[in-house]
């Protein structure tokens, strides 16, 4: 397949279109570079040593998304394009409202002109919003507790709606926990833009030495040590994800969704300790309040997405922290953006 990769030069964007490279097919990717590096698909071809090529435009105009299918002939679209920080999001609701629901409608509106049905779309563990009940199943309630998290549980009732509207289409939500990690040539990862927000790419930045300590928001937790518990899955394994997706999403019609985790609840203190086995560093951390807006615990019912899809991941923590300080090593000013 021709597969279309909205935010295609991203992290999980990059190591997606690896995996599909790889396995076959053709991928073109529309990035607007807002938070990501060409080098990154320059990288892939590099690995895969097949073309992975970048469209620099914005996936929210309609003018540039029906050139691109003007250009190539797409057989499916993952829609990764998107703004994703949680904290800015509360700051600038509108700016994530207006990206991210104006990409997935153009896409859905170009889409058809050109009979495109197949569509994977991002969407994020998120949506599941303070749900006590774990593991967390694709049918359990949903809601949110920030801007961006509504701009992906807004999206899935958008997808939903179309497909309705149209039962030919198919749409494949995928929700995925914590993706970290890289690929393990170390060649592409996660380049974030300043002080980085997530846990693991903190950590390796403090393993750097850019960074002096971690802080480690809360243990008094309801939970084994205290500290938050997370399901965090490797890129690697979640760019497998998209593929088994995309592959059956071709296959079908109407919307499913997906969890993509795996299952296996870590805390905060778990993944420093491995990362410190895992690449024989010490990381430094101190306990500080809990960071305002987040939950105890969030991991994955991994069933459906083994069963229906026939993946699962495969990677270990001790392999997500070795891949992830061996990108970092590497790597130390990410693409250098
Ligand atoms: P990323 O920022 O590395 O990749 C997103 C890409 O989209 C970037 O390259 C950015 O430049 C591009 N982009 C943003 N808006 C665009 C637009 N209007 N037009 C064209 N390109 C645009 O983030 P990522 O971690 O690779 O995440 C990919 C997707 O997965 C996002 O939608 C994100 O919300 C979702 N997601 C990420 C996580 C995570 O923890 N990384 C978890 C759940 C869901
Ligand atoms: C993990 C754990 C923190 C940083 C976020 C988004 C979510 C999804 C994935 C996109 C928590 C603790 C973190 C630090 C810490 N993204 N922590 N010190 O919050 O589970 O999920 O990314 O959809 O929507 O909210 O990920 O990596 O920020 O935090 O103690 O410096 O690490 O409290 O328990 P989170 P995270």
């Amino acid at each position: 397949m021709q597969v279309l990769l909205t935010g295609g030069a991203g992290y999980i964007g990059s190591h997606t279109a690896l995996c599909l490279l790889n396995a076959g097919h053709q991928v073109v990717a529309l990035d607007n570079l807002n938070n990501s590096s060409p080098e990154a698909l320059r990288r892939v071809e590099e690995l895969t040593g097949k073309k992975a090529p970048l469209i620099v435009g914005d996936c929210t105009n309609e003018a540039t998304v029906t050139s691109v299918f003007e250009q190539y002939k797409i057989d499916a679209v993952i829609h990764f394009a998107g703004l994703k920080a949680v904290g800015e999001s509360v700051v600038k609701p509108l700016d994530y409202y207006q990206n991210n629901l104006d990409a997935t409608m153009t896409l859905c509106r170009v889409m058809p002109k050109f009979g495109c049905k197949v569509l994977v779309f991002s969407s994020s563990a998120t949506v599941y919003g303070t749900n006590q009940e774990m593991p967390l199943r694709e049918d359990f309630p949903t809601g949110c507790t920030n801007p961006y998290g509504w701009t992906k549980w807004i999206s899935e009732r958008i997808l939903t709606d179309v497909a309705h509207a149209d039962p030919t289409r198919s749409f494949v939500l995928l929700r995925y926990f914590n993706p970290i990690g890289a690929h393990e040539s170390g060649r592409i990862g996660e380049d974030p833009t300043g002080i980085p927000n997530n846990l693991m790419p903190y950590i390796c930045q403090v393993a750097s030495g850019k960074l002096d300590h971690l802080r480690v928001f809360g243990n008094d937790y309801p939970t084994k040590d205290g500290t938050g518990e997370r399901d965090y899955i490797h890129v690697m394994d979640l760019a497998e994800g998209h593929l088994a997706a995309i592959e059956f999403a071709a296959k079908h019609e109407g919307v499913e969704i997906f969890n993509l985790g795996t299952g296996i609840p870590y805390s905060v203190l778990d993944i420093v300790r491995a990362f410190e086995q895992a690449n024989g560093l010490k990381i430094p951390y101190e306990i500080t309040p809990r960071r305002p807006g987040d939950i105890a615990v969030c991991y994955a019912d991994p069933k459906r997405a083994r069963d229906t899809l026939h993946w699962q991941a495969k990677r270990d923590l001790t392999t997500m922290c070795h891949d992830a300080w061996n990108w970092q090593k590497h790597n130390p000013q990410g693409y250098g953006k």
